[in-house]
């Protein structure tokens, strides 16, 4: 495993004591909670499957030794931020990684039922926005914490097959670039993460399901969640986006496209400032 955690320093300081993980049962964040229990942050696991998180939670108690609790949740239904609210009433909330956020299978628009789509929508955009407002509100009157949002470069345009997925993660690019700019000077930190082809439980199960050849194969040639997950928490500090993998393989002296988005951004707010006001 390439671990990137040393390079964060004071993470428990910064984002502790306790974290909630979204979409912590299988792949990228489950990664995401050994790593932030790793570094001794508490961890709220969360996700439809309670059994997976339950297995999780005992790993992370006896392997570091921090508190765990779990909340079993689909995040695609309404209601769900309620029940996440009042799991968490009692913690003193750090950093919220959002993680779930695959749709439930590739399929042309109008060839998949709407609810399915609609379900969509309520993953990656109302909940995201319940999340972010209630969680958020929390984290901004501490004056420190981190919200770390799982998007994919699929939010980065339109694809066959893909529409409401890129429709959904593109409203999570801009609203976690607009939060970042609001959040930076209260101490909180926002990152998009937005990630390609990533070797996940999911993406294992759309390829078998397509009958791709190969889809239980070792290696199937794409990114680990392990190393995903230590980039995300490694960039965490450095938001607003950061774009797996072209960020990580820009030369050392040229400009990386995560980067860009952040001037473009500020160069954006520096035209609209003077009509809206800077306070
Ligand atoms: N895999 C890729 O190639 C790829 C590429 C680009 C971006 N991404 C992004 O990376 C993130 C992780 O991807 P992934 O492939 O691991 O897929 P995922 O299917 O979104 O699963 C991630 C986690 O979210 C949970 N989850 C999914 N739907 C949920 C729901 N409705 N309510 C509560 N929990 C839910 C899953 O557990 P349960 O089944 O227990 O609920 C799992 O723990 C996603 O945001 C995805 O958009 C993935």
């Amino acid at each position: 495993m390439s671990n990137n955690n040393a390079n964060v320093t004071n993470m428990k300081d910064r984002y502790g004591p306790w974290a909630l993980i979204a979409g912590a049962s299988h792949g990228v964040g489950t990664e995401f909670a050994r790593q932030v229990a790793a570094q001794g942050i508490n961890c709220v696991l969360l996700s439809r499957r309670e059994s997976a998180l339950k297995e999780l939670q005992t790993e992370l108690e006896n392997d570091h030794g921090v508190q765990t609790r779990v909340i079993a949740v689909d995040l695609s239904t309404e209601g769900a931020v309620d029940i996440i609210e009042a799991g968490v009433k009692d913690l003193d909330l750090g950093l919220v990684i959002y993680n779930a956020g695959a749709p439930p299978y590739a399929s042309e628009f109008l060839k998949a039922p709407l609810d399915a789509w609609q379900g969509l929508v309520r993953l990656n955009v109302t909940t995201v926005t319940d999340l972010c407002y209630k969680l958020g509100q929390r984290l901004v009157e501490r004056g420190r914490g981190g919200l770390l949002l799982v998007g994919s470069q699929a939010g980065l345009g339109g694809n066959k097959k893909y529409s409401m997925y890129t429709g959904t993660k593109g409203f999570m690019v801009n609203f976690g670039e607009s939060l970042w700019i609001e959040w930076k000077d209260k101490g909180v930190d926002v990152l998009n993460l937005l990630i390609s082809v990533v070797d996940s439980p999911t993406l294992r199960a759309q390829m078998k399901k397509s009958n791709i050849p190969g889809w239980d194969a070792p290696d199937i040639g794409v990114p680990k969640p392990v190393d995903i997950a230590a980039i995300g928490l490694r960039e965490l500090p450095h938001g607003p986006t950061f774009i797996h993998p072209e960020d990580e393989a820009t030369p050392a002296g040229e400009t990386r496209p995560g980067v860009t988005r952040r001037e473009s951004m500020l160069e954006r707010w520096a035209i609209t400032a003077p009509f809206v006001g800077d306070d």
